[in-house]
């Protein structure tokens, strides 16, 4: 046989293999393997889910994941290494390891990219499968209901019905979700949503990990304060259960023709989006938190601009330029805008820098104030020290910002007034005329 035959033979052959490949049914067992090579899928034993391998970016990078079946992969559930992706289409495979734990391997690594990494496992009558309501789990092979490990337990960005969102008290981490970084790159974002860590029966979104832009409002037995929406009624069950050892929500669904997810998506809404499981439509979007993506929390990054609501909300003032484009065009502004040219404060035999005025503004918060100074001296504060980056004045106080202003939004035009803020702006190449005196 000469070589191309035999090429074409075997490309036959793996394309076959991959034809065929859809066997593994809704468990994994110790010797087989999920390999991305010949596009394994686990499916759920009712068909709702299905896990395998997904990709996203250019150049592609590799996830496991787990996605409602009528979706695809257009609607990523979970994600086991979304900090830790694959890269080799051949050799990238689920299998488990000596010890019965589940491991993500490629031929170029021995460390796992991701693992279930427990001890003490009955190396060898675990398993792994793909449940009906999307949890993949590790169990016993026989004792089915003892769980070593579960998919519900870590969830990414998405709570489907039946994840238990908050803490327990075993000392366990947290549930939460975390906002994949853009549409293309499940690796973790900025946002986040979780229990409230004061112990307010309550969940808040929160901007990197540490600033809270929006809350649900307090559990009154029924619902939050904040998304009326999420009350008991004939549709939807919530339970908010809190107790010596777990504090948690956990909603149902009383008709399963319904289907419902919750997640926090790559520009920091927190939504519902549900779909119905017998007929083809497409998702059907539910609520959103915040409401407007101008009250997401540094949205447009440093200096960034939020202009309204249209596919593109984040611009630069005059003298900036964005960030990176790439990250523009897929949705993430977080890395904000920079100088075209930097600041030339400490060198003594530059031009002075001048100020940049932006009209009727609703000013960021994290300024230092004054009080009342006159507009001129404001102004000389602010020039006279390297650190200060902006300032804004009105007729009762002087206000100062240091390093990157996060926030800066237009005030809506028929709502509440603006204010006018100076943006510090190196002398060196601008073609901009200074503001005068
Ligand atoms: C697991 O199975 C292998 C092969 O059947 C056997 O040699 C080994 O002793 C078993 N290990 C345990 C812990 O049962
Ligand atoms: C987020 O917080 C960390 C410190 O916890 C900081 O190093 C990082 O720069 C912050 N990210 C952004 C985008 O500000
Ligand atoms: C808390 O955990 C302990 C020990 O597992 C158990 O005995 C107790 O019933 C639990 N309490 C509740 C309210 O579930
Ligand atoms: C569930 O919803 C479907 C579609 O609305 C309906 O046909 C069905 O009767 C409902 N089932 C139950 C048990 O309510
Ligand atoms: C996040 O959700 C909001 C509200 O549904 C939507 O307007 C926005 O486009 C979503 N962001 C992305 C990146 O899909
Ligand atoms: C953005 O959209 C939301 C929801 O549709 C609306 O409530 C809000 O007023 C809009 N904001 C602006 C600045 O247009
Ligand atoms: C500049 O501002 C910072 C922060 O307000 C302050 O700590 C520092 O002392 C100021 N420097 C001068 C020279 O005033
Ligand atoms: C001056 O600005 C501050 C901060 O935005 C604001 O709270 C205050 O009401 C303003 N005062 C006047 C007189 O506009």
């Amino acid at each position: 046989m000469g070589n191309d035959a035999f090429l074409v033979l075997f490309v036959l052959l793996l394309l076959l293999r991959a034809c065929f490949s859809v066997n593994v049914d809704d468990t994994l067992s110790k010797g087989q393997s999920l390999s991305v090579m010949n596009t394994d899928i686990i499916f759920s034993q009712g068909g709702n889910f299905e896990l395998g391998f997904f990709k996203r970016g250019i150049p592609s990078k590799i996830y496991l994941g787990i996605w409602c079946k009528r979706f695809h992969s257009e609607r990523i559930v979970w994600v086991a290494n979304r900090e830790n992706h694959l890269s080799d289409p051949y050799t990238a495979r689920l299998e488990f390891s000596e010890d019965g734990n589940l491991v993500l391997l490629e031929a170029s690594s021995k460390k796992p990219f991701w693992s279930t990494n427990l001890q003490n496992l009955p190396s060898n009558s675990t398993e792994a499968a793909l449940l009906d309501d999307g949890n993949f789990v590790l169990r016993d092979r026989s004792d089915l209901s003892t769980i070593f490990w579960e998919s519900f337990d870590h969830p990414t960005d998405t709570a489907l019905p039946g994840v238990k969102l908050g803490i327990d008290k075993a000392g366990k981490v947290p549930k939460q979700l975390i906002s994949w970084k853009t549409s293309e790159d499940p690796s973790p974002g900025l946002f986040s949503y979780r229990l409230d860590p004061n112990g307010r029966s309550e969940y808040i979104l929160e901007w990197n990990r540490s600033q809270v832009y929006w809350n649900t409002g307090v559990w009154n037995g029924k619902t939050f304060g904040n998304t009326p929406e999420m009350r008991t009624n004939t549709i939807f069950h919530y339970n908010f259960v809190s107790n010596e050892n777990e504090t948690y929500l956990i909603y149902s669904l009383y008709n399963t023709s319904l289907r419902t997810l919750f997640f926090i998506n790559s520009t920091g809404q927190f939504q519902q989006l549900a779909w119905l499981s017998f007929v083809e439509s497409p998702f059907i979007r539910g609520w959103a938190r915040p409401e407007s993506l101008s009250d997401v929390y540094a949205l447009c990054g440093p200096f960034g601009i939020y202009r309204d609501n249209t596919s593109n909300p984040c611009d630069c003032p005059e003298g900036f330029e964005p960030f990176s484009d790439i990250e523009t065009r897929l949705n993430d502004w977080s890395g904000g805008c920079l100088r075209k040219h930097p600041l030339q404060c400490e060198n003594r035999n530059a031009k002075k820098d001048w100020f940049l005025k932006i009209s009727s503004m609703k000013l960021p918060v994290n300024s230092n104030a004054y009080l009342a100074v006159s507009a001129q001296r404001c102004e000389l504060a602010c020039i006279s020290n390297c650190s200060c980056t902006a300032y804004a004045h009105n007729s009762s106080r002087c206000m100062i910002w240091e390093g990157a202003l996060l926030n800066l939004q237009r005030a809506s035009d028929g709502g509440e007034a603006g204010q006018d803020i100076y943006l510090r702006l190196s002398a060196d190449g601008n073609t901009l005329v200074p503001k005068a005196g």
